[in-house]
């Protein structure tokens, strides 16, 4: 109950390397590791301040790990302990359908814990004032919307990154590890400028709509932790929470990618390449359930394929972990999701159903007419109210807002307020 397990993930990963490796002379050369390893599993007596979570495997069959607070009491201590540490949010991605997560992530995220600062970190773009919305949350510490530009493709990155189901190419997966190290660098600077270290950073999307708020059980010292599911042969890359240094680690998706080069590391998609650079560092992961979807307006083959994706309703039970979802009237309920997710290859858009968490869309046309009602009805009376303020938003009242955001944002750096309303509400169609 009270053990802690010191490095599991890594040591499923070399069990999973060594039964597939046929090649005596690497299985002699892992050995001595390896009994370290069960050395340090089974000997070690946990020294930390958090020695009182219970870290237990959760299943063996695949890394997921839950975390136990021997009681009620202990829990709200955890709270407490967070509640006086400092946290660093970083919420990085295009504004899209920003009108339904933003209200959800400010409430079910950013207001949790006593000190908590957000740091936003998005490309300008016609729905970037959306983004108002953030105006609310309580601490802004750096807003950064930015006009993308093509970025450099080095040789390194050539070889390390496969353009393979990345929509926008290698150039795709650039610009996205630039939005999220680009986030790092933000808050590297903020705490230079003000003398101290974070104690935890989240890092999450834009377009993460959240239903429940993150627990305590998932700050996890001297782990990076990661929702299971969606890890397209690498790990599931829509969120993570951990310590500042392994979340230096886990955010520099730019700058590590010469290691990985020397590492041998090639053909690396988002979700692999994001493991290579936690496997390389020696930082330790671990999977948890988490209580978020993905909103998007993509469509997908329904009943999804063995490499399909699925579409979860926003409705679901959750947690969703980061799968993709969307308001819809379920197509596939009950008896007709275990048929349907068991076809999924487990290693790569799978996601975990367990316990009739999901449900599923037909989302292989645009979204429902009256998909409204539908997301009003499961989000309750605060987030419509915000959905209903966005659809009927006056380029004035978005200017006055964004000047708003921006007077109570430490560090702002961002086309002005009237460009990017303009941008999004003269001349373009809503949705
Ligand atoms: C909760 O667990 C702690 C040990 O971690 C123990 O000291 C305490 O007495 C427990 N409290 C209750 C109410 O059981
Ligand atoms: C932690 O901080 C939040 C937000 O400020 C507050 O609502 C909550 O009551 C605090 N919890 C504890 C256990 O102190
Ligand atoms: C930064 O903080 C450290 C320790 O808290 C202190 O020793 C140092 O003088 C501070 N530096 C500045 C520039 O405030
Ligand atoms: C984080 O890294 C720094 C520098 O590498 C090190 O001095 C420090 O002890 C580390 N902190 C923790 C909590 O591991
Ligand atoms: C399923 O739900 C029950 C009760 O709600 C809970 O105790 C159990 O841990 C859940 N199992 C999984 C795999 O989430
Ligand atoms: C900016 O904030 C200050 C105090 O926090 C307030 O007095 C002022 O009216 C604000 N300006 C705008 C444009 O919101």
């Amino acid at each position: 109950m009270m053990t802690i397990l010191k490095n599991p993930s890594k040591i499923l990963h070399l069990c999973r390397k060594w039964a597939s490796d046929l090649d005596f002379m690497k299985l002699i050369l892992l050995l001595p590791p390896l009994l370290f390893i069960v050395y340090v599993f089974f000997c070690s007596v946990s020294s930390n301040p958090f020695s009182y979570l219970g870290v237990s495997v959760h299943s063996s069959a695949s890394t997921t790990f839950s975390i136990t607070f021997a009681n009620q009491t202990e829990r709200i201590r955890h709270i407490e302990e967070l509640n006086r540490s400092r946290i660093a949010v970083c919420l990085v991605g295009g504004a899209r359908r920003f009108e339904l997560t933003g209200p959800s992530i400010i409430q079910k995220v950013l207001n949790v814990y006593a000190n908590s600062d957000l740091f936003v970190h998005s490309p300008l773009d016609d729905k970037a004032y959306k983004l108002l919305l953030l105006k609310s949350a309580r601490s802004i510490a750096g807003v950064r919307i930015f006009r993308p530009q093509p970025m450099p493709e080095t040789e390194s990155q050539l070889r390390v990154l496969t353009a393979q189901n990345s929509p926008k190419g290698i150039q795709g997966l650039l610009q996205y590890f630039n939005l999220v190290e680009g986030c790092l660098t933000m808050i590297q600077d903020y705490q230079n400028q003000n003398n101290f270290t974070y104690d935890w950073i989240i890092r999450t999307r834009v377009d993460g709509y959240w239903s429940v708020p993150l627990g305590p059980e998932n700050f996890i010292p001297g782990y990076y932790l990661v929702p299971p599911g969606s890890s397209y042969g690498g790990l599931n890359d829509r969120l993570g929470v951990g310590d500042y240094n392994t979340s230096v680690v886990a955010l520099s998706r730019l700058s590590m990618i010469p290691q990985l080069d020397s590492a041998g590391h090639r053909q690396l998609n988002s979700e692999s390449a994001f493991k290579a650079q936690l496997t390389t560092q020696n930082v330790p992961y671990l999977t948890m359930r988490l209580p978020f979807c993905v909103v998007t307006d993509r469509q997908y083959e329904f009943p999804p394929s063995h490499y399909g994706v699925p579409v979860a309703a926003l409705s679901s039970r959750g947690p969703l972990s980061g799968a993709k979802c969307r308001p819809c009237t379920p197509a596939c309920t009950g008896s007709c999701v275990e048929p349907t997710m068991s076809i999924l290859d487990k290693g790569w858009s799978w996601t975990d159903w367990a316990n009739n968490s999901i449900e599923l869309c037909d989302a292989h046309t645009e979204w429902e007419s009256g998909w409204e009602k539908v997301f009003d009805r499961v989000a309750g009376k605060k987030l419509a109210a915000a959905r209903k303020r966005i659809e009927s938003l006056k380029l004035d009242q978005c200017v006055k807002e964004f000047a708003e955001m921006m007077n109570k944002t430490a560090h702002w750096e961002a086309p002005s307020g009237s460009e990017i309303c303009s941008l999004g509400l003269l001349n373009s169609p809503r949705s």
